[in-house]
This record gives C-alpha cells, structure tokens and sequence, in this order.
C-alpha cells in the first residue's frame, strides 16, 4: 500500500470494495469488447466493401428474415447486457445504503477544509478516523457549510455531507492499514487539501486508543450537559408524561412512530429529533401547543449530534435504519428501555456530570 507502488486499483479494504471491483470489471470488459468490435468492423467493412466502379450498389431487401433476425439480435444481446449492469448495480447500492443493524456509530462534521470526528464513548479527532477492523461501522454525516463527500477509495464508499441535513455511510473493513479519506466534492479553495485517513485496528487496539481519548464523557453525556444547559429539561423532564405535560416525554422516544397535530406520523430517527430542535413548529406533536422556542444558532453541528444522541440514549432504540419497523406502543418502549439503557456508551451521565 506504500505510496510508491503504482497501483491501478486502490487497495481493497471492505466487504463491499470486491463486489464494486466486479461490477467495475465487467463494465470495463464489456465496454472495450464493443468498442473493439465497432472498431474493427469499422476497418473491415471499409477494406471490404470498397467501391470498385461506378455502379450504384443495390439496397438490401428491407424485409428480409436475415435482416429482421440481424435486428433482433443486436438489440436483444445488449439489452441483456445493460441489464445485467442495472441489476448488479441496484443490489450494490441497496446494500452500501442499508447500513446493517448494531453498526459501531460514529459522527462526522465537514467543515472549510476539514473533518471533525466524534465517536460515541466521547473520543474525537480531526482528519483521522480510527475503527476497529470487522466490524460494521456506520457513519452519521452533515456538515457545518457547504457540500463536501465523504470519500475512502479502498473501503469504496462515498457519500455526500450536507449543511442542514444527517446523511449515513456504512462498511466493513477487512484489513487492518492506514487508508486515505478525500473529499470528492468541490468545496472551495482548498478542496484538495481535506483529506485524513483511516486507521483500521484490531479490536484490543481500538479499545485502547478509545481509552486514550477525550475526559469529556461520552456524546450522550455531553449532549445531557448541553440539554441541561441550554434548559430543556425545564419542560422536557422526563417524569413528565403526556396526560399533564406541556412538552412532548423524550424518555422512549427514539425510534418509535409520532402522532403529529396534522394527523401524519414521523418516524423518530435522528434527522427528526434535529429538526424538532431547530425548527420546533415544522412538526407539533398531537396534544401539544406550539410553543418550543428555536434553538437555531444555539448550538452548533457538533453540540446537535450531542443532545441528539442524548435523547438516543434515553432509548428504547438505537439508530438504525431497520426496515420500516412497526410503530410500536409506548407501554412496549418503556419496557424496552432498561436494555438500551444497560449499554454503556448509551447511558447519560449522572446529574451535575458537566
Ligand atoms: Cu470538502 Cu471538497
């Protein structure tokens, strides 16, 4: 992987990298074989068929069987192909956009010209990303300006990062090594120069250089200390239910289906609890007044993606994306609760923790 060896390919480090390779492969096989075959018709008809005199050539018989067969064929031969290029190529990206369940979570912030890395135990790091090796890693990305794009040629993923907006990327790394990040969108004057890398370490490594990292607590943590802060426990305490609050209950939220006051239901994932903070009256609960201020400017991307996995934390599910789960009631997400709670990088930190 030294960067002297020159190399066609980048290395291939994920579950997905061989299966994209493949579909690259037959892409490029199929399109030099017709291209090959175009050209050297091109030559041997040309040689051929040169004109010997003058006589005008004779048109072939427009109904003829040979020319119909001779139709159908090159039409039904790259039908096929391309196909088989659309099927391959949707099954890829279904799987690169479904990010398995229990992936290790990790946050990404894309700024003017870099990347802010958060890992949930609390741990962050700039244009470095450590995970550990087998495991499936499940990146949640926005970013704090413009567009940028998540890019690691030799896991084979890339994924835009947008202002405003959380969008994911997920893969498995296959081999311990140090990997390249780009950015693969044009962000300004030094697009080029926001790059990192990866670090894929085997788990005992991973959990050590965790262990090194930040005595800030974990994100949930941290996002407890902002909600407090920034006095949304005021209305949002978690005793209060439903019957006599004037603020919707966060504990067991997360995950489950919202009735809104319109009469439409939200599924309560990271983007909505997001948008619920910045934009409180896009979507008002059923039962409850509009009247959560914004916290727009309040906060920033990073201080978000905190009260956001804050109120993950409070259960009952974590983040993602599971095939259209079933709305489930709340007497079932309280229960589920206690689970969700036991892990230790879910739990919110004991009051006064700041
Ligand atoms: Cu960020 Cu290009």
């Amino acid at each position: 992987m030294g960067a002297t060896n020159f190399q066609i390919f980048p290395e291939a480090a994920s579950t997905i990298a061989t299966s994209v390779d493949g579909l690259y492969a037959y892409l490029v096989i199929v399109s030099a074989f017709f291209s090959l075959l175009v050209a050297f018709l091109v030559v041997f008809f040309a040689v051929k068929y040169r004109k010997k005199d003058d006589t005008i050539p004779k048109p072939a018989d427009e109904h003829s069987i040979g020319g119909m067969i001779l139709e159908i064929t090159w039409s039904v031969i790259p039908l096929g192909l391309s196909m088989v290029m659309f099927a391959w190529g949707a099954s890829i990206y279904f799987t690169e956009s479904r990010p398995p369940a229990d992936s290790l979570e990790i946050f990404v912030t894309g700024k003017q010209w870099m990347w802010k890395i958060q890992h949930n135990e609390g741990a962050r790091e700039i244009n470095e990303l450590h995970i550990p090796v087998n495991q499936d890693i499940r990146l949640t990305l926005t970013s704090e300006d413009v567009i940028h794009d998540f890019f690691v040629p030799a896991f084979r993923t890339k994924t835009d990062v947008l202002p405003g907006k959380y969008t994911t990327e997920w893969f498995r790394p296959t081999k311990i090594g140090e990997y390249h990040i780009f950015c693969a969108e044009y962000c300004g004057t030094k697009h080029s120069g926001m790059i990192g890398t990866v670090y894929v370490m085997n788990q005992q490594d991973y959990n050590d250089w965790l262990a090194t990292g930040s005595g800030e607590g974990s994100m949930a943590e941290q996002g407890q200390a902002l909600f407090n802060q920034l006095g949304c426990g005021n209305c949002h305490a978690s005793q209060i239910n439903k019957e006599n609050g004037r603020c919707p209950n966060l504990n067991g939220l997360f995950g489950t289906t919202v009735d809104l006051k319109d009469g439409s239901r939200v599924r309560a994932d990271e983007a909505y609890i997001r948008e619920s903070i910045l934009y409180p009256q896009a979507k008002i609960v059923a039962g409850f007044d509009d009247i959560m201020p914004t916290f727009k400017g309040l906060l920033t991307e990073d201080g978000l993606l905190k009260v956001v996995e804050y109120v993950k934390s409070l259960g009952p599910k974590n983040g993602t994306q599971t095939s259209v789960p079933p709305a489930p009631v709340m007497t079932s997400a309280t229960e589920q609760q206690a689970p969700a709670q036991a892990r230790p990088a879910a739990r919110p930190a004991a009051p006064g923790n700041r």
